[in-house]
């Protein structure tokens, strides 16, 4: 402890005789430690424990006191009122030394130490003095580590709090009010989730608010998608390499799975995972353990794992593209999501709490919206789903005016985020600055306009590839390789 910290000490001792004592022991270290209060009877103790919440660093106790209230039942009530009180119970009861079972029931009781007093013929000391002031200031010590310890806690619940407020899974539907009991009972436990449901629909949302409501919240929530990633490079993304597994691996590198290790990791398009890599991460599932490349021990992680997918993965196992041993070790409990259409009772406090987001940051005041408007958003089928919901909604605050007329609505509608940008009607220029372009690059500028505006124009990507003529496997991987994906 530090020089300047002053013990405060709360004294509970209903004989003249004993205080002094106490007194007297304590008095060659006044100026570190101070009888702030003294009390003769339990009840009073707990009177001005109530009245001065978390002020005294500890209680001294005379175990055997007048008045009802005394022994481990007072020192239970004194931890109900401060549980970060440090309890040292002095008693004159003939005990033996070796009576571990009252010291035991002190303890357990709560209390931080005990001492037998000194004999009546001893006037000047309690109990030998260093050892009781050891005690004091090792209680004092452990005091001090308690709160530290809660202050912490409730720093890191302020900000899982902070982080889970602008995380919010909005509606008032059935679904969403199912949507969120699953995540309030599955956040408990480990079980592996499989979220299905189609793109926009929140995913990653509700991946996000079973792991901040579990007993893992102060762990890491490693998100990664595994269509993002080249074939190539995933598996070491996974599990990570050892300096010297191959050319260029300079360093060590950690796998996501051992920075997820006792939080969560979340597989994003998990259809994505090439199969070499599902082959790895059903061992990682059934093992515990992650192999390493170019290491021959094993890791040891406990990670949880959540993953989802906007595609059929029963489809997928059908064309060998998906293992089913992996799918039954995720899937183990699926959350599905329905599309926003089917949930048209959500649209409107969709609306109000993502105008409310944006108003607040953009530092103007909501718009009005007429009844109309309402009527059009919410018959509107919503194909990008909540997603596309709340980028409309970010756009017509954009237009700067107070009240948002059905017109408008109609006008935002129809140009949808990525049609505004592409535009099928646009000539493509042959050439850039002057210089032809080889046609295969001239193919891809061709292949990613028509991509994107018929896209634009499906509700889903198995409609855009019927359109296109292609398997909607073969839509993707081309989507993937323009970019688009
Ligand atoms: N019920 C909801 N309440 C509030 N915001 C939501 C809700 N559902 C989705 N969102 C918001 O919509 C956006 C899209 O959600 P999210 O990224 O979770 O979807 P997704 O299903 O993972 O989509 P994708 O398949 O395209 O990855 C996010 O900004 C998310 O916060
Ligand atoms: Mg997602």
């Amino acid at each position: 402890m530090s020089k300047d910290e002053v013990i405060k000490v709360l004294l509970i001792e209903d004989e003249d005789f004993d205080m002094r004592r106490v007194e007297n022991t304590l008095r060659p270290y006044s100026d570190r430690i101070t009888i702030l209060d003294l009390v003769s009877d339990g009840k009073s103790a707990i009177e001005l424990l109530e009245k001065k919440k978390y002020l005294y660093d500890v209680v001294i106790m005379d175990f055997q006191i007048a008045g009802g209230l005394r022994g481990e039942q007072l020192i239970k009530k004194i931890k109900d009122c401060d549980p970060y009180v440090q309890i040292i119970v002095i008693t004159k009861m003939t005990i033996n030394i070796t009576d571990y079972e009252f010291a035991h029931r002190l303890i357990e009781a709560g209390a931080f130490w005990y001492c037998t007093k000194y004999p009546g013929d001893i006037e000047n000391y309690i109990y030998q003095p260093t050892d009781f002031i050891l005690s004091i200031i090792n209680a004092y010590e452990r005091k001090k580590l308690l709160r530290d310890k809660q202050k912490s806690n409730q720093k890191l619940n302020r900000n899982v709090e902070d982080l889970l407020a602008n995380k919010k899974i909005i509606g008032d539907s059935e679904t969403a009010v199912r949507m969120r009991s699953q995540i309030e009972k599955y956040s408990k436990s480990n079980v592996p989730i499989l979220i299905t449901g189609s793109s926009g629909t929140g995913k990653e949302l509700i991946a996000y608010n079973l792991h901040y409501n579990g007993p893992r919240k102060y762990e890491n929530f490693v998100p990664i998608n595994c269509g993002g990633i080249p074939d190539a490079l995933i598996e070491s993304e996974l599990f990570g390499y050892e300096k010297g597994a191959f050319t260029g691996a300079e360093k060590s590198k950690p796998g996501l799975f051992e920075i997820a290790n006792n939080g969560t990791i979340f597989l994003d398009e998990i259809s994505e995972l090439p199969l070499s890599a599902q082959v790895k991460l059903l061992r990682v599932l059934q093992e515990g353990e992650v192999e390493k490349i170019g290491r021959t021990e094993k890791v040891k992680v406990d990670v949880r794992v959540i993953s989802a997918t906007n595609r059929n993965l029963e489809d997928e196992i059908r064309d060998k593209k998906f293992r089913e041993d992996l799918y039954y070790r995720l899937n183990v409990v699926p959350i599905q999501v329905p599309r926003l259409a089917e949930r048209k009772d959500d649209i409107p406090l969709l609306i109000e709490n993502f105008m409310n987001e944006f108003a607040l940051d953009m530092g103007r005041e909501k718009p009005f919206l007429e009844d109309e408007t309402m009527k059009i958003l919410t018959e509107y089928e919503w194909p990008g789903n909540v997603r596309e919901l709340k980028n409309l909604v970010q756009r017509l605050l954009f237009i700067d005016e107070n009240v948002i007329t059905p017109q408008l609505v109609r006008g935002a509608l129809s140009i949808r985020p990525s049609s505004a940008t592409i535009n099928y009607n646009d000539s493509v220029n042959f050439s850039s600055d002057g210089e032809s372009l080889p046609l295969k690059e001239m193919e891809k500028i061709f292949r990613t306009k028509y991509f994107k505006y018929i896209r634009n124009h499906s509700d889903s990507d198995s409609e855009a590839a019927k359109k296109l003529g292609l398997a909607p496997s073969n839509f993707y991987r081309m989507s993937k390789e323009l970019g688009l994906k």
